[in-house]
């Protein structure tokens, strides 16, 4: 590989664990923590706060926390005021309690030992540390369900209540808890559900455009000025999309479509360096599915494989394709069947998720249909097709 070539900038900007400055469409949602939060800048000890923050993979519940977590520290060292944020994935510490608590002590008290106390005492340890340090803290417990599986009810009441057995003490612990979903916490007793579920932010799916804001500011952080074509980009947004909106599912098919970029030396990301890279996420090349498709579904097909194949494009027309058959059948020696027929072509390749349609935006001719190869490489389906087709003739 030729690094000098390299598409990339700064890959570290692709890293799952880099917190972007910017989080677009996210402003609402740190605004609302902030504001949660904001008595920690004036009032601090006379309350705690608890905030759950839902919403499905990839919706970015993970980085929002860490961004506000760093925003408000800032913020807070900027007034002179003793705040931490820690952030902890409970899956990380096994969902116990007692692993967790004692990687909260050991940051405020390094080398804390690691036996002979319960995780009753660690807690209290812990309010007895920040006493000392007169230092207040913000517990992100990330992955939440896992500490509520392995520990249940009595674990998550003992934390949400934590501040009560100290009465007349400032309070030094507030929360936010991580979930996917609220079923994980169905299962709790009701009063520890209530102090829980006091303020709930909703992270929602992210549309296409949503994604494509996102990868397009991550694009300008981690690759080199016009490596990455808009085709390429819309197709990412596409595919993250129909993985229900998963930011980090386009997150890693960027990173790795630059991968190949850099390894065929193309100093561009291709279209096709996407479908290499979500075929190298999923071995979705399913043999068998092209092996079932009928004579001329896999003539369409071919005609499909070989205009992607020779083009830049990461969409064409239904026209083109259409013309692409017909080649095909010209090579093949047989009559192209017509434009209705090809449609149910369409319908039914488009199930197996071996070409996708959508529909244009309208133009000057009004609306058409559009097609792309969402997942397999074009040199990979051609050469399939082509053995398949052999074997046919
Ligand atoms: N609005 C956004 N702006 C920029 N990057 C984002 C945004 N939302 C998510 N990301 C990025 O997408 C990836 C996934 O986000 P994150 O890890 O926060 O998701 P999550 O909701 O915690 O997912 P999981 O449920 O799997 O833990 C990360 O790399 C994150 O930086
Ligand atoms: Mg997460």
């Amino acid at each position: 590989m030729r690094l000098y070539h390299s598409v990339f900038k700064d890959e570290t900007k692709l890293d799952i664990n880099y917190v972007p400055y910017r989080l677009p469409h996210r402003d609402a949602e740190l605004h609302l923590l902030a504001e949660f939060f904001s008595f920690m800048l004036k009032a601090q000890g006379r309350m705690a706060q608890r905030v759950i923050i839902t919403g499905d993979i990839g919706t970015g519940k993970t980085v929002l926390s860490q961004r506000f977590g760093t925003n408000i520290t800032r913020e807070a060292d900027k007034r002179g005021i003793n705040l931490r944020y820690v952030h902890v994935n409970c899956r990380e510490y096994r969902g116990s309690l007692f692993l967790i608590l004692h990687h909260v002590v050991s940051i405020f008290h390094p080398n804390f030992p690691r036996r002979g106390y319960s995780a009753e005492e660690l807690l209290r340890i812990l309010l007895q540390v920040l006493d000392e340090q007169d230092t207040h803290v913000i517990l992100t417990l990330d992955e939440f369900e896992s500490l509520v599986e392995r520990e249940g009810s009595e674990a998550v009441y003992k934390l949400t209540r934590l501040q009560e057995i100290r009465m007349n003490k400032p309070q030094r612990v507030s929360l936010i808890c991580i979930l996917r979903g609220l079923r994980a916490i169905e299962g709790l007793d009701a009063s520890t559900r209530s102090t829980l579920q006091s303020n709930i932010i909703h992270l929602e799916r992210y549309s296409e455009q949503h994604l494509m804001d996102i990868l397009n500011d991550r694009v300008s952080l981690a690759f080199k000025p016009l490596t990455v074509p808009e085709d390429t980009l819309g197709l990412i947004a596409e595919l993250a999309f129909s993985e229900n909106g998963n930011a980090r599912f386009g997150i890693e098919l960027l990173w790795r479509a630059g991968k190949y970029a850099d390894a065929e030396d193309l100093g561009i990301v291709a279209p096709e360096c996407v479908r290499k890279a979500v075929s190298s996420i999923y071995a979705v090349m399913r043999k068998s599915d092209l092996a079932s498709l009928s004579h001329h579904e896999k003539l369409f097909l071919l005609g499909v494989a070989r205009l992607f194949k020779g083009s830049q494009k990461a969409y064409a027309s239904l026209t083109e394709a259409e013309r692409a058959y017909a080649v095909v059948c010209e090579e093949f020696d047989v009559q192209p069947h017509s434009h209705t027929q090809l449609w149910k072509y369409l319908q039914m390749l488009s199930a197996l998720s071996i070409v996708k349609k959508k529909v244009s935006a309208a133009d000057s001719r009004g609306r058409s249909t559009i097609v792309y190869l969402p997942r397999i490489p074009a040199h990979e389906l051609e050469k399939e097709l082509s053995t398949l087709l052999e074997k046919e003739a």
